[in-house]
């Protein structure tokens, strides 16, 4: 299969969403770009690899907790509803649910149609009497489920904590129209990431081996390669920074001396010490998370969490 990042850079059109949010971005004062535009393929593996380091606990507590409560899991969901995923991917999470909850259907939607191909096909292997329907799109855009689960009721699974890397208003926005997609009988499991100790959220978002910080930079490689970019690499260093009143680690990439760049065509400026905000990482609190749910239309109904208090699952119903 060709996939896009085969083609050669120079022969490739540059994605207009890409162009258009790196420049408004730039652009703006403070500089600030979605942290969508770190998943390309280099992005991806770099995310992947943060996911086993010692120092980020979020996907290691989450699988444990998936692990561990699958039958409170069963009794709570009742079997025969449609999982419906939002932002998939590599769905390593996804089987240990899938085996707890004997359900209907498997609907996992993301953005990047060949990692879902490749994740459904293995999926398919481990349940093979499962439908699996993948569904490529942004959960944050209009979408429509598969006609083959009309009448089923739904399960949605937002594991990750990805709810995290949207400010408050977007993450009410999208539980909302969520709740809409799903309907009025669903359910909803989604993983949120707890308030802890400063230093162990900093440590998580800013790793001794530099994964974080690689992945980060990869935002300065990517923006070079597919938008004729002149940013120096060696110009910024990672810095991961913990904001207590807006409760979010912040991922900048910082300039160490004054830089002049250009990306599509135009000129920027940067002063030493300036910073690209490039991703928030948003902690809630055990009434933090129940009111965010709340706000999106969702009613908490369980709550699972680690000995140590780190993460938690909630199951919360439409
Ligand atoms: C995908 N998301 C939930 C991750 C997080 O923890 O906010 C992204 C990440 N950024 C740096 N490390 C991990």
């Amino acid at each position: 299969m060709l996939l896009t990042e085969d083609v050669p850079p120079a022969l490739r059109a540059p994605d207009p969403a890409f162009r258009r949010d790196i420049v408004e971005g730039l652009s703006r004062e403070p500089k600030a770009t979605p942290p969508i535009w770190f998943y390309d393929r280099r992005g991806s593996e770099l995310f992947e690899a943060i996911t086993d380091l010692p120092e980020y606990y979020p996907t290691r507590t989450e699988t444990a907790l998936l692990e561990r409560h699958g039958a409170d899991f069963a009794a709570a969901v009742g079997a025969g509803r449609a999982v419906v995923e939002f932002g998939a991917g590599s769905s390593r999470k996804t089987p240990h649910l899938l085996r707890a909850i004997d359900p209907a259907a498997y609907v996992p939607i993301d953005i990047s149609g060949d990692f879902l191909h490749a994740s459904s096909a293995e999926l398919a292997s481990a349940f093979p009497g499962l439908p699996i329907l993948p569904v490529v799109g942004d959960f944050n855009g209009e979408l429509a489920l598969p006609a083959a689960i009309d009448g089923l009721p739904r399960l949605g699974f937002f594991p990750g904590s990805t709810i995290g890397n949207m400010e408050p208003d977007a993450a009410v926005d999208l539980l909302r129209a969520m709740r809409r997609l799903l309907g009025g009988d669903a359910m909803l499991l989604i993983g949120m990431d707890r308030i802890k100790d400063r230093d162990r959220l900093v440590a998580a978002y800013d790793d001794a081996a530099g994964v974080t910080a690689a992945f980060n930079l990869n935002l300065i490689a990517r923006i070079n390669r597919e938008l004729a970019g002149d940013l120096p690499l060696d110009g910024f260093v990672h810095r991961a920074i913990w904001n207590d009143d807006k409760a979010r680690i912040e991922m900048h990439l910082e300039a160490v001396r004054p830089l002049h760049f250009h990306v599509a065509g135009q000129c920027f400026r940067m002063e030493q010490g300036e910073t690209i905000h490039t991703e928030s990482s948003h902690k809630y609190g055990a009434r933090d998370e129940r009111l965010l749910l709340r706000a999106g239309g969702w009613e908490p109904l369980r709550e699972w969490s680690d000995a140590e208090g780190l993460f938690s699952l909630i199951l919360a119903g439409a």
